[in-house]
């Protein structure tokens, strides 16, 4: 099974290419697209930027987010995609043993392993809807050194509100909060640890442009931390980690006010269309949504579906692979009406 969903060459070796290109609801990324001036200002840096090596800092971009967010620039570090900034965050901090919530998205594991965390999981469970007991995950914090939190949380969609993340980082442990797909929730900021870092010098926070502006092809993230914590994050760092296009794509981030508020437009309506028809389909289960993707579990393994779908051009994402899972589940992103419906009545015929 795929370790992440969105691997398109992977689906042409295994089925061919689709005559209407692929229909991929298995990686969750803004179904409007990347936005037109992103297209320009990435025209821009083609037409006179690649014979010169990017800004190693990205000091304007660095610059643009600090003020985005209130902080700071020496609160932010850029880096190649929210996976560099995980992978850099388990780094700095000493080992030890870190708590995590599952299922999740498996970089956090596979990256805590890599630099010699141990990990004890602490397991949601389906009929809280996954949701985290949130007073257990307190208590369990006693004895780890730190907590690794998705949110929302892929694959299961769930958020953890402000006012509880920060009675978990009061416990004054290491904290890593992947914020990747917070622009893709209907409260946004409201719920971001951001603004706070400077207050918990023990806090990291992993923000991505990947999923709110449809970009993973050009791997664009950053960590919202205490100076000290991303000074050492730096020195790991390989240098040029953001190029050219990636900067200039992130620095008009504050003009897309009508990307946004469309985003927003669809998340207030779609992501709740999609969970209730989903729901109305014999066999399947799916849980509720918070952001721009649904977790589902079948009533017995889902590799067919995911099989039938694909021999249609239509991806998803089977699941058994997050810990905590097994074969019966699986994850769809949610899309633009036309295309959800699409995925639904696939479903329904493979079903
Ligand atoms: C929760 C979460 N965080 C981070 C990432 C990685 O983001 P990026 O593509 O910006 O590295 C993903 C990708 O699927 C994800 O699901």
């Amino acid at each position: 099974m795929e370790p992440h969903g969105g691997n398109l060459r992977r689906a042409k070796e295994r089925y061919g290419l689709p005559a209407g290109g692929w229909l991929d609801f298995s990686a969750n990324i803004n179904p409007l697209g990347p936005p037109a001036v992103l297209k320009q200002a990435l025209q821009q840096v083609v037409e006179t930027k690649l014979q010169h090596y990017p800004d190693p800092e990205s000091k304007n971009l660095q610059q643009v987010l600090a003020h985005h967010h209130g902080l700071k620039p020496e609160n932010v570090l850029c880096g190649n995609g929210a996976s560099q900034l995980l992978w850099l965050a388990l780094a700095v901090w000493p080992k030890g043993r870190l708590l995590l919530p599952v299922p999740s998205f498996s970089e956090y594991e596979r990256n805590a392993r890599l630099w010699g965390h141990e990990l004890e999981f602490f397991p949601a469970r389906e009929s809280e809807q996954f949701n985290f007991d949130l007073e257990e995950l307190y208590r369990r914090l006693a004895h780890c050194s730190g907590l690794i939190l998705g949110n929302p949380n892929n694959p299961t969609s769930t958020l953890v509100p402000k006012s509880d993340l920060i009675h978990l980082a009061s416990r004054g442990k290491y904290m890593l909060v992947d914020e990747a797909f917070l622009d893709l929730t209907l409260d946004q900021e409201a719920n971001s640890l951001a603004p706070l870092v400077n207050d918990f010098p023990n806090l990291i926070v992993v923000r991505a442009f990947t999923k709110s502006l449809a970009i993973p092809g050009l791997r664009l993230g950053y960590a919202l931390a205490h100076e000290t914590t991303l000074e050492a994050m730096k020195e790991l760092q390989v240098p040029w980690s953001v190029n050219s296009g990636a900067q200039a794509v992130g620095e008009v981030f504050p003009l897309l006010t009508k990307y946004r508020e469309n985003t927003r437009a669809w998340l207030a309506s779609e992501p709740d269309y999609l969970w209730q028809q989903l729901n109305l389909l014999p066999g399947i289960k799916a849980n509720p949504p918070i952001t721009n993707f649904i977790l589902c579990r079948y009533k017995k393994s889902a590799a067919h579906l995911a099989h039938a779908l694909a021999k249609k051009g239509i991806l998803i994402r089977l699941a058994g692979n997050f810990r905590g899972l097994d074969d019966r589940y699986f994850r769809v992103a949610v899309r633009l009406r036309e295309e959800n419906k699409r995925l639904l009545a696939a479903l329904k015929k493979a079903l």
